[in-house]
């Protein structure tokens, strides 16, 4: 078993199965801290963050943002096995997860969206360090893109949220899906 970074780069699953136990403040505030020791262009720092705090809470939200996704134009189509995953009433798109951090780009600019990506591997990295997991929730963009959204976390409204992080304590550990060989297209001898 690897251990280390390598270890957290092996071992991080995107989790769909969290126990009831609460996280701390303070260990969000850590993974935020994690999170942001990522690189950024010319060190803009180009993010911020939003945190959504409660199992309950979530499983509040969860029909709301079901419903915006849902709502995609046809050219956003959702294929039709995850359409009929979110239709589903007892689906909770955030996994029953005890909190959800969304991290937002200061502006709409590819960079500051490609900052942020590295910002959000960071945190789910760190979240192992914490005995946690998580998962990305790119099912809750669509709903975040929504002034009512924005203002209800806080979301400055020049700000693009990415995507959220469901976090948690696990309730199982999930195999690999497994990886494709990696097409290296140029590697001369
Ligand atoms: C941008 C992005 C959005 C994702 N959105 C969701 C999501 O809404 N719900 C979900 O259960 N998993 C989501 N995932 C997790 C992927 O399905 C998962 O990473 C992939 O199946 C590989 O599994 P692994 O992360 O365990 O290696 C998302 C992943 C990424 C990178």
């Amino acid at each position: 078993m690897t251990t280390g970074i390598l270890g957290a780069i092996y071992m991080r699953r995107a989790m769909r199965a969290y126990t009831s136990a609460p996280v701390e403040r303070a260990v969000i505030e850590c993974l935020i801290d994690a999170a942001i020791q990522a690189p950024s262009y010319t060190d803009n720092e180009p993010w911020s963050f939003a945190v959504v705090h409660g199992r309950d809470v979530l499983r509040g939200l969860s029909d709301e943002v079901k419903a915006a996704a849902l709502a995609l134009p046809p050219e956003h189509a959702i294929p039709e096995r995850l359409r009929r995953e979110l239709a589903d009433p007892a689906f909770s798109v955030f996994h029953d997860a005890a909190a959800l951090v969304v991290i937002c780009a200061t502006s709409p600019r590819q960079q500051d969206a490609e900052d942020c990506c590295l910002a959000a591997e960071n945190l789910m990295l760190a979240a192992l360090a914490y005995g946690l997991a998580s998962c990305p929730i790119g099912f809750s963009r669509p709903w975040l893109q929504l002034p009512k959204a924005k203002a209800e976390l806080g979301i400055d409204p020049a700000h693009v949220p990415i995507f959220g992080i469901a976090i948690g304590h696990p309730a199982v550990q999930p195999p690999s899906p497994g990886r494709r060989t990696p097409r290296i297209v140029h590697y001369p001898a």
